[in-house]
């Protein structure tokens, strides 16, 4: 408990490592392939909204009950709700934690789909300087890796003993450290791949299908599906922003923070978009072949056009899985912190130990995600791992905790959130962390109660009973 608590030695080292954390696997595999089975436009209109409106206030929420506890997710959360309500710290322990599950969960599986990034790194690499093998499958390919139980489990052990070795060294020299040196590279590679998408012979139909809205092609469950990626991809929900807020010195500003990470997170997200359908729109025949394998279009339909139709190509594509893992590892960091935290404030475990210990019990459930493939890919149902179906239909431990987590964990603590923020917290509290006179000029604090106390929660709210009510929408 007596530890002395580190923080980010300046706003932008803040901005970086929170941004890291949103941009991840959500932005660069997810994104692009929910807006393709929703045909583009009026999906991204939706969630673009859903970010502005629900995603930015809950962004700002969080990072202000960190900052103003200078405690991670169980002790923040318990102090936001004992501000009207002594007697409900309880309550807000209870929400804490169920976010620290929600981040043990999430990264037991989250690190297999990043293995699957160093897989292919190392596979372009051998190809741009090897050449491509003619008549090679890339279907095959990617289900021969991702059923080959040794390969993904050293896989996911690599990128997880990375996480743990991040964080191990803390907030300052491990997580802000790695955000500053990784997130420029990001950046820098995305946008040599937008530069070469934007030359292909695809691009202008690929911009249209993004960005021209057809509302006659938006399903309700969209809306929904909109709302719940707004949460996963700013990792909102389950605490990591609380627990990032809390290294967050009195000097800077949450409203300016929250501003930059959520253009960022959406900007990167857009760009990925631009890239991936530019691809596919170039290439004769790529569209059917795309609509059957939504989920692998990062792994299957990409690979092979680097070498066949991409200006660059050769360059670009281990550029682009490196890129992959790299966002997947800032995010992964983001998750072992939130578990490590709490062991650190609420249980008095030293970052050594809270990191080690963390990473190894969650690598255990790391082995169920890949020992459950399988069932994931729909190649098998036989088996504990692959057989396992606990309830929602979803078979295999790997797809029952990314459901559970994605639509129920983040709906859920989300919605909490905003109640201790908007509700439990007092209008003096708010209002002195996030209008401290740092604040930039778009920002209006009434406007951001608003939509605290009503608008966010009533949008929450409704995904949660939709998915109580059964609508899939995943
Ligand atoms: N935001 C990450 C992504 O888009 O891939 C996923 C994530 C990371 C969710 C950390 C929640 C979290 F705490």
């Amino acid at each position: 408990m007596s530890q002395r608590r580190d923080h980010w030695s300046s706003n932008a080292g803040l901005v970086l490592a929170a941004t890291g954390s949103a941009i991840g696997l959500g932005n660069l595999w997810k994104f692009p392939f929910i807006t393709w089975e929703n045909n583009g436009g009026a999906f991204v209109l939706v969630y673009l909204i859903c970010i502005a409106a629900v995603g930015l206030p809950i962004m700002m929420a969080e990072l202000l009950i960190g900052r103003r506890s200078q405690k991670s997710a169980v002790g923040a959360l318990k102090e936001a709700v004992a501000s009207k309500w002594p007697g409900g710290r309880w309550l807000g322990g209870v929400v804490g934690f169920w976010g620290v599950l929600a981040g043990f969960i999430l990264l037991s599986y989250y690190t297999v789909i990043a293995g699957w990034s160093l897989f292919y790194f190392v596979k372009t690499m051998g190809w741009t300087f090897g050449g491509y093998p003619a008549g090679m499958s890339a279907g095959d390919l990617f289900t021969g890796q991702a059923l080959n139980t040794g390969l993904q489990l050293l896989l996911s052990l690599g990128f997880s003993v990375a996480t743990i070795a991040i964080v191990y060294f803390g907030v300052s020299k491990g997580i802000e450290r790695i955000a500053r040196i990784f997130l420029p590279i990001l950046f820098g590679i995305l946008l040599l791949m937008l530069v070469s998408a934007l030359s292909m012979s695809g691009a202008g139909e690929a911009l249209a299908h993004i960005f021209r809205p057809n509302f006659a092609e938006l399903e309700r469950g969209a809306v929904l599906e909109a709302l719940g990626h707004s949460f996963f991809t700013l990792s909102l929900g389950m605490g990591a922003m609380i627990t990032y807020g809390s290294y967050i010195s009195r000097k800077h500003s949450v409203v300016k923070a929250s501003g930059a990470i959520v253009a960022l997170d959406t900007l990167i997200a857009l760009i990925a978009t631009v890239v991936m359908f530019s691809v596919i729109f170039s290439v004769a025949g790529m569209r059917d072949e795309v609509g059957g394998s939504t989920v692998g279009m990062l792994f299957i339909s990409l690979p092979e056009l680097f070498y066949s139709e991409v200006p660059f190509g050769v360059v670009l594509g281990p550029l682009f899985y490196v890129l992959v893992a790299l966002a997947a590892l800032t995010s992964t960091i983001s998750l072992l912190e939130v578990v490590s935290a709490y062991l650190i404030d609420q249980r008095g475990i030293t970052r050594k130990k809270a990191t080690t210990g963390a990473g190894a019990a969650i690598f255990l459930f790391t082995t169920f995600a890949v020992l459950s493939i399988p069932g994931l890919l729909g190649v098998s149902t036989e088996g504990f791992f692959s057989g396992i179906e606990i309830f929602a239909g979803k078979v295999g431990w790997f797809a029952t905790a990314d459901h559970f987590v994605s639509n129920w964990m983040l709906p859920t603590g989300g919605f909490f959130i905003t109640l201790a923020a908007g509700w439990f917290m007092t209008r003096e509290s708010t209002r002195g962390e996030l209008a401290d006179g740092s604040e930039p000029r778009w920002f209006h604090y009434g406007a951001w109660r608003f939509f605290i106390r009503w608008v966010a929660p009533i949008a929450v709210a409704a995904i949660i009973v939709f998915v109580i009510r059964g609508t899939d929408f995943s």
